[in-house]
């Protein structure tokens, strides 16, 4: 998730490929199965690359009781986000969970995820971050590996260093070599179903070149699969490949994206409108040239006290529903382990509550998850914006 403004250079909403792995594949703009039928992605990103590098919540609940609330409330995959340095950094990836916990001050979880999670306490973060696909797995739930930041934390910042090729966290060398072991390691775990290569590219050295030069690398890398908002300029060049059939691409789209205020400044059907046609000059367009579009992350404050949230949400939904989009609800996370210096932060985007055990927060329209979800997957709901 990141913060962005309307001011935004080119790539500022770029990200990246999803590469769907057997049995998924693409056809036309559809995610398919190994026999050709439609595969839509209603997915919710669950974040696991903030500094304790471990899948938030654990702390409150078993993990296996998180894959059934998951699946309860409609989801039938995660966007499960990680960190490059858990698989580049072998000192970091062999940590313990309790290590982590313990390096970082953070002593109260421990207890609480033995008690909740014992089976991963005393594993290492990177065993830990497998444990919770194969819990996922058994709950029948998909899973997109996202490559959302290098240096674990809180992303999105246009100066943090994690933005682009060349910043002083994004080795694209070791980027290709972290998504290149993360794919190796996940081969044959048959509920992983794609990559998203790197989550919002952006910040001041971002360019168009630099995009094409470095996409297409890790996309072959991975794939023996790039992306948060304007995708226009593939609409010139196209992405060559010498694979087929497992290219998605993946925008972020979320109220603030358009401005903090310009719901509430100006008539929501004209605003609607407007976004709307810079949504499909960006990145709609895809789908009618024949290629899946996922969008990997939009949300609003469940508790549904953003009136500029909630205009956007409508317009969202309906936009969604009639391209009949694939995506990725942000976020699943109710309350962080620590987020920006906050320990235990209390996240009204989540889809979980402050303790991990209701599903379902606030009292709108917007924070009913399974009539959302019905929304999302009915073809024809509403009628779109003008
Ligand atoms: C690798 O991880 C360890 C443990 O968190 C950390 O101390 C070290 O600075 C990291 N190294 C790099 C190159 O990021
Ligand atoms: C979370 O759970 C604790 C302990 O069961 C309870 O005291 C607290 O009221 C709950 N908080 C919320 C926001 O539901």
């Amino acid at each position: 998730m990141g913060s962005f403004t309307t001011s935004s250079i080119l790539l500022l909403f770029i990200f990246s490929f999803v590469v769907t792995y057997f049995p998924l594949s693409t056809n036309s703009r559809w995610i398919v199965d190994d026999r050709g039928k439609r595969v839509k992605l209603a997915c919710v990103n669950w974040a696991s690359h903030m500094e304790p590098v471990l899948a938030e919540g654990l702390s409150k609940q078993p993990m296996d009781t998180i894959a059934k609330r998951i699946v309860s409330m409609g989801f039938n995959c995660v966007r499960f986000t990680w960190p490059l340095y858990l698989i580049t950094n072998d000192s970091l990836a062999s940590l313990t969970v309790r290590q982590s916990f313990q390096r970082l001050h953070l002593l109260e979880y421990i207890a609480r995820i033995e008690a909740n999670n014992p089976s991963i306490i005393d594993v290492s973060l990177i065993k830990a971050f497998q444990t919770v696909v194969s819990s996922l797995g058994e709950n029948k739930v998909m899973v997109i590996l996202d490559n959302h930041i290098s240096k674990p934390g809180w992303c999105c910042s246009n100066l943090d260093e994690n933005g682009f090729f060349g910043d002083k966290y994004f080795d694209p060398d070791l980027w290709i070599t972290g998504l290149t072991r993360m794919a190796t390691l996940f081969n044959g775990v048959t509920n992983v179903v794609g990559m998203s290569l790197r989550n919002e590219p952006r910040g001041p050295k971002q360019n168009v070149n630099d995009w094409y030069k470095y996409m297409p690398k890790a996309a072959e890398a991975v794939c023996h699969g790039l992306s948060p908002r304007d995708l226009s300029f593939i609409q010139d060049q196209g992405v060559k490949l010498t694979f087929s059939g497992k290219l998605v691409y993946e925008a972020h789209w979320y109220g603030f994206s358009d401005g903090q205020t310009t719901w509430l400044d100006d008539n929501p059907n004209e605003v609607c409108g407007r976004v709307g046609t810079y949504m499909m000059r960006t990145s709609g367009y895809l789908v009618d040239q024949g290629y899946p579009l996922f969008i990997g992350e939009f949300g609003i404050d469940q508790s549904g006290s953003n009136v500029n949230g909630n205009r956007y949400m409508s317009c969202f939904l309906g936009v969604a529903a009639e391209l009949d989009l694939d995506w990725a609800l942000w976020t699943l996370v109710g309350s962080y382990y620590t987020r920006a210096g906050v320990v235990g932060l209390n996240k009204h985007y989540g889809a979980m509550d402050y303790n991990w055990s209701r599903s379902i927060r606030g009292q709108t329209a917007q924070s009913d998850l399974p009539s959302f979800n019905r929304a999302l997957h009915h073809k024809n709901w509403p009628t779109r914006c003008a």
